[in-house]
């Protein structure tokens, strides 16, 4: 009797919770996110103006930052300075000028140094070198006396969830809020990001002036980590020919194929090795569907993919982009999501068959299309103007409306963030990955066309499937995985007032579900009858509808 009503009084206490949850507020700005939306285009044309008045210097500790604010202020007024070190205790200062035009004197300016080891390349990577006749000045960052604009608080280093405070917040949503806020890429990390792409553009510029080389991937699409690795591609800017002009350049015919890209990676991969500073570990991928060269780039720390040429890649940034931006509630369910996948070895930094950050990250986006959140992409489709009429060279239709403020909002979900995390959880636990297919163009699922353990059809290619190289093992450890995960915060909901999101990070315990399955037999032997979360708790309840516990039966 003592069981039972102990039982009972949980079972009331989850209610009063889950009423609880629906009244919290959170920090965030909830207003239409969308009336600050940026368009995509003017922040990355904001971001290489940027990148093209920067360059990056090593120092020997963040003490000669001074000096060389003095040093530089030489070659004209300086906007920005960030410090920032790497492991190894590498110091780097990233001085960003008002003008362009400060940064070519001061590489004018700037020297080799005389050794026939080295090759002399001009880049906007320097370092600093101490001045033997002057004491270095001893002004620190907490002295805080510097008189420039300087930028010491942010960091290079994704820090390890575990030394996030999530503990220290009661609210599940705020916890999600606040893993966004301390992982997600930061200014610095956006601005190295365009610079390590504005050294190849520099490197190519002589012989292929027209060229632009523009990060895409995570890195803008407003879901990348600190961490996060950077997506390089090499794009033609589009030009309108001169009709006026009677002296017309020479080129060379080159079949456009899939040989030729993958020579044009092969050479890339040689001047990134030969010549260019900071790209390490240089590896040729050219069997791959996108041939691509792999590289470190040791002065920002950061992993680089370089294309030769992936313009739908780029539309599908924006896209990204654009979602991410749709709504306060998106971004910080990605992170989510993604963490845990991360934290639970479903995602692996290599790629195999495993599941993928992007592919993560459109489920989530598809199930957020459900709770009518974000708009299908037919919508976004229709909606488009003349201006967004985007043709590849490839012939891949690519338009659809990038003004996301033009579009109107029919549906107000008011769901909140801990509710949304568990919704998503539980859709897709009971998703049939069997027979059906993911169409985020459609906002809802479509038979499969071809057999693939997960298909999500990919949003501008749509005869590609994004998660073809998924095994049915690891749909099948995904979908465990998400029923752990919906169980872990229901039945945490149940039992306490406050979750800790890490909870959520340690993965399907063995042990645990035993001792579930033990109890849900047991419990179907005495009652010869479908069984409930409410049963395992209450002796003698009538038989409830189907719950989380049911579909873990399944
Ligand atoms: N992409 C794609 N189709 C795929 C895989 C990737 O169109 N099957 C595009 C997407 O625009 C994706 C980008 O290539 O964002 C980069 O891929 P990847 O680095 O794998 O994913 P990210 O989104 O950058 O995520 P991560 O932070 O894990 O790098
Ligand atoms: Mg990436």
């Amino acid at each position: 009797m003592n069981k039972t009503c102990s039982l009972r009084r949980l079972c009331n206490l989850h209610e009063h919770l889950m009423k609880q949850h629906r009244v919290i507020r959170y920090e965030s700005n909830t207003s239409n996110d969308l009336n600050s939306f940026v368009l995509y285009d003017k922040f990355i044309c904001e971001r290489r103006s940027q990148s093209k008045c920067s360059v990056l210097v090593q120092v020997s500790s963040e003490n000669s930052c001074s000096d060389l604010h003095s040093y530089c202020s030489k070659f004209g007024s300086i906007k920005n300075i960030f410090h920032y070190q790497l492991a190894g205790s590498n110091h780097f200062v990233l001085t960003e000028f008002e003008d362009q035009s400060s940064v070519n004197s001061l590489l004018d300016q700037s020297t080799h140094i005389k050794d026939s080891n080295v090759i002399a390349v001009r880049s906007p990577f320097l370092w600093f070198r101490s001045n033997a006749s002057k004491k270095n000045s001893k002004l620190s960052i907490v002295d805080n006396k510097f008189n420039f604009p300087f930028q010491a608080n942010q960091t290079m280093i994704e820090p390890n969830i575990k030394d996030i405070e999530l503990n220290q917040l009661d609210s599940l949503s705020n916890q999600m809020l606040l893993l966004l806020k301390r992982t997600q890429l930061n200014d610095i990390g956006t601005r190295l990001r365009f610079l390590t792409a504005m050294q190849i553009e520099n490197a190519l510029k002589g012989i292929f002036p027209l060229s632009r080389v523009l990060p895409f991937g995570s890195s803008v699409n407003s879901f990348g980590k600190i961490g996060s690795d950077i997506d390089l591609v090499i794009m033609d800017s589009q030009t309108t020919e001169n009709e006026t002009s009677r002296l017309i350049y020479h080129g060379k015919c080159v079949s456009n194929g899939r040989t030729q890209t993958q020579r044009n990676i092969e050479i890339l991969g040689d001047l990134l090795q030969l010549f260019l500073p900071g790209c390490s570990r240089v590896k040729r991928i050219t069997q791959a569907r996108v041939p691509i060269v792999k590289y470190s780039q040791d002065f920002v720390g950061v992993e680089c993919d370089l294309a030769v040429s992936n313009e739908t890649a780029v539309n599908m940034s924006e896209l990204l982009y654009i979602f991410g931006n749709f709504d306060y509630r998106v971004r910080p369910l990605v992170f989510t999501v993604k963490m845990w996948a991360k934290e639970i070895n479903l995602t692996n930094d290599t790629p195999g068959r495993w599941i993928t950050n992007f592919s993560l990250t459109l489920l989530v986006l598809f199930y957020l299309q459900q709770e009518k959140i974000i708009p299908d992409i037919q919508t976004l489709v229709k909606q488009a103007r003349n201006n967004d009429v985007r043709i590849t060279n490839e012939g891949i239709n690519c338009t659809f409306l990038r003004d996301a403020s033009k579009l109107p909002r029919v549906v107000e979900n008011k769901k909140t963030l801990d509710q949304l995390l568990l919704g998503f959880f539980e859709y897709f636990a009971s998703f049939d990955f069997n027979t059906n297919a993911i169409s985020l163009n459609f906002g809802k699922t479509i038979n499969k066309p071809e057999y693939s353990a997960l298909y999500i059809v990919n949003p501008l290619e749509v005869h590609f499937n994004v998660s073809k190289n998924i095994s049915s093992e690891e749909v099948e450890r995904f979908r465990i995985e998400l029923r752990n995960a919906a169980w872990t915060i229901d039945s945490s909901l149940m039992n306490t007032n406050s979750f800790n999101l890490l909870d959520l990070f340690k993965g399907f315990d063995v042990n645990k579900k035993s001792q579930i399955v033990f109890e849900i037999q047991h419990q179907i032997k005495n009652s010869n009858r479908l069984v409930t979360v409410k049963d395992l708790f209450d002796d003698d309840s009538q038989p409830q509808e189907d719950t989380r516990l049911n579909k873990q039966l399944k």
